[in-house]
C-alpha cells in the first residue's frame, strides 16, 4: 500500500515531509512534471508530485500525464490522493469551497489520454461508470468531518481544455450538463490512474465562480490566487488527517 499526493495549483509543496529524497523517475512517455518528493508524513510513506512542476511552469493542457500516472506507478503507488482548483458553477459551491467530486465529464481534446495505444495485442478499454475511488472520497470526507471543515460530497467535475478559461455560454453549456465545478486537469488523469489500476480521489478547491455565474463579473486572476492561497490551509489539514488515519490503519493492520 503506498500512497501519492498530486498537487494543484497553489499546492506545488508540501511542508513537514520527513526523511526527504527526490527521484526521477523515466518512463516511456517522457518526463513527468518533475522529480517525486518521497518521504513520510504523518508517519505515513507518501509520494508527492507537483502536476505543474516544482515552479508551476507546466500549463494544464501540457501536463504529461502518463509520464506522471506511469512514474507513480513504477514505485508502486496504488492509491492517489489529487487536489486541483476548480471554478464553481454549483450556487453552493462557491469560491473558498472544498467539494469532493463524484463524477466527471471530459471536454478536453489533443491530450494523450491511454496507455493504451501502439502495438497491442488486443484492444482493451476499461469500466470508468464511477471514476473516482469510494473509500478515498470517504476518507476525504471523514477527515473533514473530524475536523469540523465542510467537504461537499459529490458532484460532476467538467474538464475543459485550457488554458483559458471559459465563456460564460461554456459555463451555461456545462451547467446543462450537470457540471457542478470546472477545471482543466482532471482529466485524463483519473483514467489513466484507472487504467493503470491505481485507486484516485480528487479534492477540489473552488477559487472562483465559473464564468458569467455572477452576472456581468469576469474573473480576477488576482482574486483566484487570494482565495487558492487562503483554502490550502484547509487542504494541508485534510490530507494530513488523511495521511495520519492511514498510519493508525497500518497500524492496526500490522499491529
Ligand atoms: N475554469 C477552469 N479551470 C479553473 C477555473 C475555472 O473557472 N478556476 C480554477 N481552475
Amino acid at each position: 500500500m503506498y500512497l501519492a499526493i498530486i498537487g494543484g495549483t497553489g499546492l506545488s509543496q508540501i511542508e513537514g515531509i520527513e526523511d526527504v529524497r527526490h527521484q526521477m523517475v523515466s518512463t516511456p512517455f517522457g518526463e513527468p512534471s518533475g522529480p517525486v518528493t518521497i518521504g513520510r508524513l504523518q508517519g505515513c510513506d507518501v509520494v508527492f508530485l507537483p502536476r505543474h512542476g516544482y515552479n508551476h511552469r507546466i500549463p494544464p493542457h501540457q501536463v504529461n500525464y502518463r509520464a506522471n500516472i506511469w512514474a507513480l506507478r513504477e514505485m508502486g503507488v496504488d492509491r492517489i490522493l489529487a487536489v486541483a482548483a476548480v471554478g464553481g458553477i454549483h450556487p453552493d459551491m462557491g469560491p473558498g469551497s472544498l467539494v469532493v467530486p463524484d463524477q466527471l465529464i471530459d471536454y478536453t481534446w489533443g491530450r494523450p489520454s491511454t496507455f493504451y495505444e501502439g502495438d497491442l495485442d488486443s484492444v482493451t478499454h476499461v469500466d470508468f461508470t464511477y471514476p473516482y475511488d469510494e473509500t478515498l472520497r470517504r476518507a476525504f470526507l471523514e477527515a473533514g468531518q473530524a475536523l469540523d471543515l465542510e467537504l461537499i460530497d459529490g458532484g460532476t467535475y467538467g474538464a475543459t481544455q485550457g488554458p483559458r478559461l471559459e465563456t460564460a455560454a461554456e459555463i451555461r453549456r456545462l451547467q446543462r450538463d450537470g457540471c457542478d465545478v470546472v477545471g482543466m486537469t482532471g482529466m485524463p488523469e483519473a483514467v489513466l490512474a484507472r487504467e493503470a489500476g491505481i485507486d484516485y480521489a480528487s479534492l477540489n478547491v473552488v477559487a472562483n465562480w465559473a464564468a458569467g455565474v455572477r452576472d456581468g463579473e469576469v474573473i480576477s486572476l488576482a482574486e483566484i490566487d487570494r482565495t487558492l492561497n487562503r483554502s490550502m490551509g484547509k487542504v494541508r489539514k485534510v490530507l494530513k488527517h488523511v495521511l495520519n488515519d492511514e498510519n493508525r490503519m497500518l497500524w492496526r493492520r500490522t499491529g
